[in-house]
């Protein structure tokens, strides 16, 4: 329950690249309420490389966090539990009527039992998707902080139901739209002017020649040896007849040389490659803007990511999930969305049959319309007002 107070004080906790895009228009959103909203910004610090965090707050256009935490990298255990002893101590400092989370990730998950057993109330955002694969450490941190949260603001109808299934009050859902799309609808225009297809020499005439885009980092893919090579024989055989274009997360940085498959990859940062039809073109992590241009303009996509499932669905562009599930079903029953696995067979011949014409064509799910942030301020707004 929010204080019925004339301003109340929201703490916002960014930590890992996907939580950026989710809180820039919620930030900017709550900074039209001065007079009724102190919006404080922190950073636990999950992703510190300039890469991974920096880039997406000039992107993006986030205010400076007023405290970064700087937790870094570590264990699942260390690193939720290090968060968790410097929230405590900004929760104390700060006293909050309202703790913000998004997404799924440890900084996720720590911050808001922190909050819970200070009794402060948390709103989350993207609040209900389930993969139903405990496997999955994000499936783990989504029940967790589901289940102690009083405000969870739901991306699409299957999740206020696995909500409501799982005992959730209807009083506490509310079905707002999608925060990432808010962005993506915001930096469309923006992103168009990215230079990336030039400097990567897939620009003829000012038109993108076909590519394909990949990006990979789930532990359950790059940390299994065996497992990365099935999915790296599938993109050597397409990229036999279209270009893949790779650029890698840290994590999958250091897989693909701890198994010594360099080899497999052309590596564009030491110009070793003019971008042709054969290869899989490996690029450092690539800022918002340059990443949303290419992805915009990609024949298609192959990722084992969250939030680019929901990407593509709204730019129209056939994306392959290289998992054997998805906790955003609507991206397939609606979007673009095929879910592929990992065996190389049916990654090459979804792949192949894109390549001969097909794809999905997929429509944008409801509420996906660049208003979620305003919906998601308006409704806390009201319930400061209300004391509820
Ligand atoms: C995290 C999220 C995942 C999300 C992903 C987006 C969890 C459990 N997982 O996974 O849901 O899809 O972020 O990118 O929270 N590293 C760096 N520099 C950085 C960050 C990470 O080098 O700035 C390397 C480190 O070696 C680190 C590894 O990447 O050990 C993994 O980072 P971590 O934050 O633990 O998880 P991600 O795999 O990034």
């Amino acid at each position: 329950m929010l204080a019925n107070k004339q301003r109340v004080k929201i703490i916002n906790v960014v930590g890992a690249r996907p939580n950026f895009i989710k809180i820039a228009p919620i930030m900017d959103e709550m900074k039209k309420y001065p007079e009724h909203l102190e919006a404080i910004l922190v950073h636990t610090g999950q992703h510190y490389d300039d890469a991974m965090s920096k880039a997406f707050f000039e992107d993006l256009e986030i205010p400076r966090p007023a405290m970064d935490l700087n937790i870094g990298s570590d264990s699942h255990a260390q690193q939720t539990a290090k968060i968790m002893i410097e929230f405590e101590k900004v929760l104390v400092e700060e006293k909050p009527d309202l703790v913000l989370v998004v997404g799924d990730v440890n900084s996720t998950l720590a911050c808001s039992i922190t909050s819970a057993k200070l009794l402060i109330p948390v709103a989350h955002v993207e609040a209900g998707l389930r993969s139903f694969d405990r496997t999955m450490p994000e499936e783990i941190n989504r029940v967790v902080t589901d289940s102690i949260s009083s405000y969870l603001f739901t991306t699409c109808e299957d999740a206020n139901e696995n909500l409501r299934r799982e005992g959730i009050p209807d009083e506490k859902i509310f079905f707002v739209g999608n925060v990432m799309i808010d962005s993506l609808l915001r930096h469309r225009e923006k992103a168009r002017k990215s230079e990336i297809l030039e400097k990567l020499n897939l620009s003829i005439n000012s038109q993108a020649k076909p590519y394909a885009l990949l990006t990979l980092h789930r532990p359950s893919n790059v940390d299994d040896g065996e497992t990365f090579k099935s999915i790296l024989e599938a993109l050597e055989r397409i990229s036999q007849d279209i270009p893949i274009i790779f650029p890698a997360h840290p994590r999958t940085q250091k897989q693909i040389d701890s198994f010594g498959l360099s080899d497999h990859f052309k590596d564009f940062t030491n110009n070793e490659s003019q971008i042709t039809n054969h290869g899989i073109h490996l690029l450092a992590p690539l800022p918002y803007l340059d990443f949303l241009h290419l992805m915009a303009n990609a024949k298609f996509v192959l990722t084992d990511s969250g939030g680019i499932q929901e990407e593509t669905t709204v730019l129209g562009v056939p994306c392959l999930t290289l998992r054997e599930n998805t906790e955003r079903p609507v991206t397939v029953t609606e979007g673009t969305n095929i879910v592929v696995g990992t065996e190389p067979k049916r990654i090459i011949n979804e792949g192949m049959s894109i390549l001969r014409g097909g794809g999905k064509k997929g429509k944008t799910p409801r509420l996906w319309d660049g208003q979620a942030a305003r919906r998601i301020v308006d409704i806390l707004m009201k319930a400061a007002k209300e004391g509820r």
